[in-house]
């Protein structure tokens, strides 16, 4: 919530002041292990962190760490660099079983002198999260938190603007439908047009494109959950507007301006053009293609390139794009590099999301892939199949549990993951299954929710199911019929 408006540059700035407390809270601890709490030496460890602490809460409240599949976030920014100094933050609160690190703008220089003095001087075999957060209430080290992110005081204090948050605003979906029809529309002229060896004009792909950027720009929720409508019958189509879709908040999120999403858009919607000109026989073969089958199939990078190069008006990226999107960031894949050193940036975006759209789809040959364990699939691929910032944040803008996701929660209820949280990727906004009933406008509930009474989060997820499996028809979450 705060963060989204905040520029790319205030997010790197926002990175390497967090980069700095991570090697300065070792360095506390560490020197709590050595000297006595009156130590100059000790006492200086402690004023480098509180003054590093003051710059982040010149743009934030609260500094929080996170630990997810062994990566660490501040606040929703993945700190991407792989440092030494980086591991051994992360081992040293896994050992612990911490998975988080709250510091609250309140907190004084004895709260951060108790605090380290806990973790230099307590033996770690010992001491767990839930330990070690009783030892700092004993110590009244109030403004640390560890673990849950929100205090119950601050949940009721963002209730209100929540509120309006999670109200269901039809207008806002009936507008995303229209961009999402209208641009499944004209990506399926264009391509009968290609068929029929004819050229096209671009403007109603700019079109589309600029109606989907300012969706996305107004901060319309209801899109990316258009994005799981898979249309089986017209996959080419459908997995065309997704990409885009996919594309232009992965864009947007990485401080992309409008005529770079405009670019970013074009290609994306026309990455696989060249389908059109390989034979249905091969495209819905039902079973394994054979060698000569994948060649023909592979083609679709170049005859997608040859198709665009003849379009006036067409951008060099879209290309790019058109060609490389089945290069990995190793360059293995298709086809084969030439002289190519590495693909362009954006064909790395547009990959990833290629991929995520494709694998979770229902295709002739394969059954949808759990939108999560793609997730887990990119997180563990990149750096060799995908460009790892870039799948870091797509990782950010999806979450663990993407939308769409059915989910079971700590309280057996199943849910649909209905809304990502760019704050706190593993808590998203979700239907609880249940309790939709027909005609009526789906009840949102946030898994932020911190319960008064135990002053811990009301629902967490368990576990990601198959739709299928439970009969949960994930579709009608997101699409309202006339
Ligand atoms: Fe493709
Ligand atoms: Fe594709």
């Amino acid at each position: 919530m705060i963060d989204k408006n905040i520029s790319f540059f205030t997010n790197q700035n926002l990175r390497s002041i967090a980069r700095r407390l991570l090697k300065q809270i070792p360095a506390a601890i560490k020197s709590a292990q050595i000297y006595p709490a009156d130590h100059p030496y000790f006492i200086n460890s402690l004023e480098l962190v509180q003054e590093t602490l003051a710059e982040l809460f010149k743009y934030r409240p609260e500094a929080t760490f996170s630990i997810v599949e062994n990566e660490l976030y501040f606040g929703h920014l993945a700190l991407v660099e792989d440092t030494l100094s980086l591991r051994q933050f992360i081992s040293e609160f896994e050992k612990r079983k911490i998975n988080s690190l709250t510091f609250l703008a309140a907190v004084t220089s004895a709260e951060l002198a108790s605090f380290m003095q806990l973790l230099g001087r307590e033996a770690v075999d010992n001491s767990d999260s839930a330990l070690l957060s009783g030892k700092m209430r004993e110590k009244n080290i109030t403004n640390i938190q560890l673990g849950a992110l929100l205090k119950a005081e601050d949940a009721a204090s963002q209730e209100d603007g929540r509120r309006e948050e999670m109200k269901f605003d039809a207008a806002a979906r009936n507008k995303a439908q229209g961009s999402f029809f209208g641009s499944i529309d004209v990506i399926k002229q264009i391509m009968h047009k290609v068929e029929n060896t004819q050229g096209f004009a671009l403007n109603n792909v700019h079109q589309v494109v600029a109606d989907i950027a300012s969706a996305i720009d107004n901060n319309n929720k209801y899109l990316l959950g258009l994005t799981t409508m898979k249309n089986f019958d017209e996959y080419t189509f459908n997995h065309s507007v997704n990409v885009a879709i996919l594309s232009l908040y992965l864009g947007k999120l990485l401080g992309l301006d409008l005529e770079q999403l405009r670019l970013l858009g074009e290609a994306a919607m026309l990455h696989d053009v060249g389908k059109v000109r390989i034979p249905k026989e091969i495209l819905n073969k039902q079973g394994k293609l054979t060698p000569a089958e994948w060649e023909v199939m592979e083609s679709h990078s170049t005859e997608g390139a040859e198709v665009l190069s003849q379009i006036t008006g067409i951008s060099e990226l879209s290309l790019a794009v058109a060609l490389e999107h089945h290069m990995h960031y190793d360059l293995s894949g298709y086809p084969k590099p030439v002289k190519l050193k590495e693909t362009s940036l954006l064909a790395r975006l547009v990959t990833i999301c290629d991929v995520y759209d494709a694998a979770t789809s229902l295709r002739v040959y394969h059954a949808p892939a759990l939108p999560a364990s793609i997730i887990g699939l990119i997180i563990s691929k990149k750096g060799s199949l995908f460009d790892p910032v870039l799948a870091k944040a797509f990782v950010q803008l999806m979450g663990i549990y993407p939308v769409g996701s059915l989910v079971r929660l700590d309280n057996n209820a199943l849910a649909v993951v209905y809304a990502n949280n760019l704050n706190n990727i593993l808590r998203p906004k979700v239907i609880l299954v249940n309790q939709q009933t027909a005609g009526r406008d789906p009840v949102i509930v946030s898994l932020e929710d911190i319960d008064r009474g135990t002053k811990t989060f009301k629902y967490s997820i368990i576990e990601a199911l198959a739709p299928q499996a439970y009969n949960v028809d994930i579709t009608k979450y997101f699409y309202a019929q006339g």
